[in-house]
């Protein structure tokens, strides 16, 4: 009977085991005590690394875009981005819920469709953050991406080389991270 119980104990525990091992989506960390207030104001995406096809095909032909991060009505932030697309400032808003702990977001997107997730993974809130965002697409259509946030058109060196680390750090290939050139166009501050 005691050597039943000795035999159960241990499957459960296997079990229990078995169950924590099941690999996790690695969960990107979170930048500590992160001060959203700190994270407020005008960003330029200088830096992405994704898996997305569409990224892949269209990497090259990509420019810096201008985000502006405000608060929000009801307590998320509202992001709204400014690109040139066909030859036209386009502007985007995303609304972005606070998702659990402080620094992590979800958002759905008209252009995009699915759900995502977005996490502010480090950040000095005078220079750099670095982004990590998960897309749920659907079978097949899911994809992750890292993003360079700079708060000049013009990155340091050392930011650089801290985003392409935590990109590579993140799974994304050499070839899949990008540094976006720098473009006049749409960037004035009032656009
Ligand atoms: C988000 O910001 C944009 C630009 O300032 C503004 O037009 C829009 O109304 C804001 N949306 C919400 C829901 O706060
Ligand atoms: C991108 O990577 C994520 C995480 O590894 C994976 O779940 C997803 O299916 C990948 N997407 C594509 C389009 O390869």
């Amino acid at each position: 009977m005691a050597a039943l119980n000795v035999l159960w104990t241990g499957l459960a525990l296997l079990g229990i085991l078995g169950v924590l091992q099941i690999p996790t989506q690695a969960q990107a960390a979170l930048q500590p005590n992160f001060q959203e207030d700190k994270f407020l104001g005008l960003w330029f995406t200088s830096g992405l690394a994704s898996n997305s096809s569409w990224f892949l095909e269209k990497k090259k032909a990509l420019s810096m875009c201008k985000s502006v991060v405000a608060p929000a009505a009801d307590g998320g932030l509202n992001l709204t981005s400014t690109f040139l697309r066909k030859d036209q400032c386009e502007t985007r808003t995303l609304l972005l819920r606070p998702a659990g702990p402080p620094g992590c977001y979800s958002y759905t997107s008209p252009h995009w469709s699915g759900n995502h997730e977005v996490s502010v993974v480090e950040t000095d809130y005078e220079a750099y953050a670095l982004l990590y965002t998960e897309s749920f697409r659907g079978p097949g259509q899911d994809f992750c991406m890292a993003t360079l946030y700079s708060r000049t058109q013009a990155p340091k060196a050392e930011i650089k080389e801290k985003f392409a680390t935590f990109a590579k750090a993140q799974g994304f290939t050499e070839d899949s991270i990008v540094f976006l050139p720098q473009t006049d166009k749409c960037m004035e501050e009032n656009t």
